[in-house]
């Protein structure tokens, strides 16, 4: 039976990916900007030609609604497949707002296509992973990647791309946990709710493409200061357009704003940092490497976990 095993890493988004202008295909409303982040991974084993259509993950059988995500995704590789076997084992919480969902589908279309004998372009490798999940367009490069909003209505031109490799900067992300435990509201039940009654949520999509241009520049420039700006600028603005759903979408607990006022004390101090947070209650701090213990030891006392990450490489065959 051919098999093949992928690793990938998550990504933490710099600006963020929040509403889609097409739900079928998985498209967004705005272009992002991402890291992609080791040590956590996913590791993903597909066997191609099983009994049945079986999903394990982290050592138990997947519910029904990851089973429907994972095999549509298979069926995207190749809609006559065989039945297949996937088991996947994440190394980090899952659902903890750490878009673990990045790296799970980025190692599922690198593991099926490769056990499917089906060679396929990093483009098109981030198409079919988008259609899993939509941060994993970005966790199938290493690095520094943007999503590309795109403009085809086949969402062909809808993938990530790196804009700068792994080693282009000796940053670290640290994750501040206090809340482990699986999300309220996924993201994309978050998503459709804001997009159909926020009111803010047309000035959210109005004001991504400018923090998606500044993003990029500040990240090829590597200047942490005016990254910091439109990282926290662009969650801010993700999160209020969220916020004023009906009912509300909100992730954060108290927490989540002890952190960001840890990290704001700590740049009136003169170290360069800046938080962001997805779909859940945990903060990300962007630090400059030599900082990264310092910046970390503080987080300490306002949170029960902080891991250190960096720059991780691309989605890869583990031979
Ligand atoms: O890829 P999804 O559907 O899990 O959505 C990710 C949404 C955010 O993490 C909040 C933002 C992003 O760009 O990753």
């Amino acid at each position: 039976m051919p098999v093949a095993t992928a690793i990938a890493h998550p990504n933490i988004a710099l600006c963020k990916y929040w509403g889609k202008r097409d739900l079928a295909l998985n498209l967004p409303s705005v272009g992002s900007l991402s890291l992609t982040l080791a040590p956590f991974s996913t590791t993903t084993t597909v066997e191609w030609g099983a009994e049945r259509d079986e999903l394990v993950l982290n050592g138990q059988p997947g519910t029904a609604e990851e089973a429907r995500k994972v095999f549509a995704v298979c069926d995207l590789v190749d809609s006559w497949r065989p039945r297949v076997r996937v088991t996947t084992q994440n190394d980090f919480p899952t659902a903890a707002g750490l878009a673990s969902s990045s790296s799970a589908f980025a190692a599922l279309v690198l593991a099926a296509c490769a056990a499917a004998g089906e060679k396929r372009t990093l483009e098109q490798l981030s198409v079919m992973a988008r259609r899993g999940s939509g941060s994993a367009a970005r966790s199938i490069f290493g690095g520094w990647a943007e999503w590309a909003l795109g403009e085809r209505s086949d969402g062909m031109d809808s993938h990530a791309f790196e804009i700068a490799p792994v080693d282009h900067w000796d940053v670290r992300m640290l994750v501040v946990i206090f809340d482990a435990g699986p999300k309220g509201v996924s993201s994309r039940a978050g998503m459709l709710r804001t997009q159909e009654t926020s009111p803010y949520y047309s000035a959210w999509v109005a004001s991504a493409p400018r923090d998606l241009a500044e993003g990029r520049r500040a990240v090829k420039e590597r200047d942490l200061n005016a990254l910091g700006r439109v990282m926290e600028r662009s969650a801010l603005r993700m999160h209020a357009s969220m916020m004023a759903a009906d009912p509300p979408v909100l992730y954060w607990k108290s927490g989540s704003v002890w952190a960001q006022e840890c990290v704001r004390g700590l740049r009136d101090q003169g170290v360069p940092c800046a938080w962001t947070m997805d779909a859940g209650p945990n903060v990300k701090v962007l630090v400059n490497a030599a900082d990264a213990q310092t910046v970390a030891d503080r987080l300490r006392c306002v949170a029960d976990e902080v891991h250190i990450l960096e720059p991780g490489g691309p989605a890869r065959l583990v031979p």
